[in-house]
């Protein structure tokens, strides 16, 4: 497989992605357990880079049980440890960044209070109704950001990527149905743009101080929301003009399907991932996800026109998945759902993992995979 390199210069070894994946396993001081670290550590071998699990940047942004968090000081020297020692095959290792604003969970953010642009209740059930975020939590909360990232770069990332998708705080804020605000923050494109461009500027600036090598800032977001008010697709160009002109490195689309179509009334006949590729225009690289679970599907995700393609549950099911992609051999396994019955999966993960498959197969949850 072909290396790739980025336009600030830094080489990965080659463009498979370990898609980042939340493992619920951390230990009480917020950093990886044991489990965790041997299961990062089987995944980095073959991959050219690996994103981790979302990382909290807040103490009010934990958005999943047994989070692990750069929200403090406290975890930097192991984190070194961390990134050193998924670095020896070679891999580029990139510290997701997340603030879970609405979707954050009462039981792990301590006396906090679950704050979001709005008090806008998330659609997903078993939530708390948010406390709309005064300005200054808001400029706080771009300041985490900025001190996450000098974390991420003391402890030898080669990266961040910021998790503006799936729902979460920088998703919210861009997004017409979660943002009600009605000062600098929200109301038109121009100002629901302004908290996730403040959040890029932060990190760059961050970067800046510190001038680590060839530092990579990412972004990931999801294209669309269902719902009348939800992100269209016409948003999500201005948003993605936006990251290109402030430089950013990569944009990531998370996608249940790297080829699916849109989910609302106006794209339900449109591919959004060829949509997306076809509008960037070779100005960024594209990283891909959904469903990529063979040899075939790998070569057809590149066909399709994305730079880096990311993987997310074949690794789980399969450590070494990507050894067979890269020595272009055929995989041997059936991809089930039963499969990460077999591997060494943190506990917390394969209990999540076996909640997700018994609630998809009763019906009640449809892509309850995506986090
Ligand atoms: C257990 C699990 C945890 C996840 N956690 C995250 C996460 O922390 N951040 C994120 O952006 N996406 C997360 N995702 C979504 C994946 O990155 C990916 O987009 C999704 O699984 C689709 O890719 P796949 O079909 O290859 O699994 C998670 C997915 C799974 C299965």
């Amino acid at each position: 497989m072909n290396s790739f390199t980025f336009s600030n210069g830094r080489t990965i070894k080659n463009t498979l992605v370990m898609a980042p994946m939340t493992t619920y396993s951390s230990n009480k001081d917020e950093f990886f357990s044991e489990q965790e670290l041997r299961y990062y550590e089987n995944r980095s071998k073959d991959v050219g880079m690996l994103i981790t699990a979302a990382l909290s940047v807040s103490v009010d942004g934990h958005g999943f049980f047994n989070h692990v968090s750069l929200d403090s000081d406290r975890n930097v020297a192991r984190f070194s440890e961390f990134t050193a020692n998924l670095k020896k095959e070679g891999a580029v290792i990139v510290a997701q960044l997340i603030h879970a604003g609405k979707l954050a969970l009462p039981a792990e953010i301590g006396e906090n209070d679950v704050i979001a642009p709005s008090s806008v209740p998330a659609k997903r059930p078993g939530y708390a109704i948010p406390k709309e975020m005064t300005n200054e939590q808001a400029e706080r909360i771009v300041q985490d950001f900025y001190e996450a990232t000098k974390r991420a770069i003391k402890a030898g990332f080669d990266g961040v990527e910021l998790h503006g998708a799936n729902g979460y705080l920088i998703q919210q804020f861009f997004s017409p149905y979660s943002n009600r605000r009605k000062d600098q923050w929200g109301g038109t494109i121009q100002n629901r743009l302004q908290f996730p461009l403040a959040v890029v500027q932060a990190v760059q600036k961050a970067v800046a101080e510190l001038k680590p090598d060839h530092f990579i800032v990412g972004y990931r977001l999801s294209p669309e929301e269902t719902g009348q008010t939800g992100i269209a697709l016409a948003d999500t160009k201005l948003l993605i003009d936006a990251l290109i002109q402030r430089n950013i490195d990569y944009i990531h689309f998370s996608l249940s399907q790297f080829n699916q179509k849109g989910i609302r009334p106006e794209t339900k006949n449109v591919e959004i991932g060829r949509e997306l590729i076809d509008f960037i225009d070779r100005r960024v690289p594209v990283i891909g996800v959904g469903k990529i679970k063979s040899l075939k599907d790998v070569v057809a995700a590149h066909s399709y026109g994305y730079d880096l393609v990311a993987i997310g549950r074949a690794l789980l099911f399969r450590p070494r998945f990507g050894k067979a992609i890269v020595e272009n051999k055929p995989i041997t396994f059936k991809y089930s759902p039963f499969m990460f019955i077999k591997n060494d999966l943190p506990r917390g993960l394969f209990q999540f993992l076996k909640q997700v498959i018994q609630t998809e197969l009763t019906g009640k949850l449809k892509n309850a995979w995506r986090r």
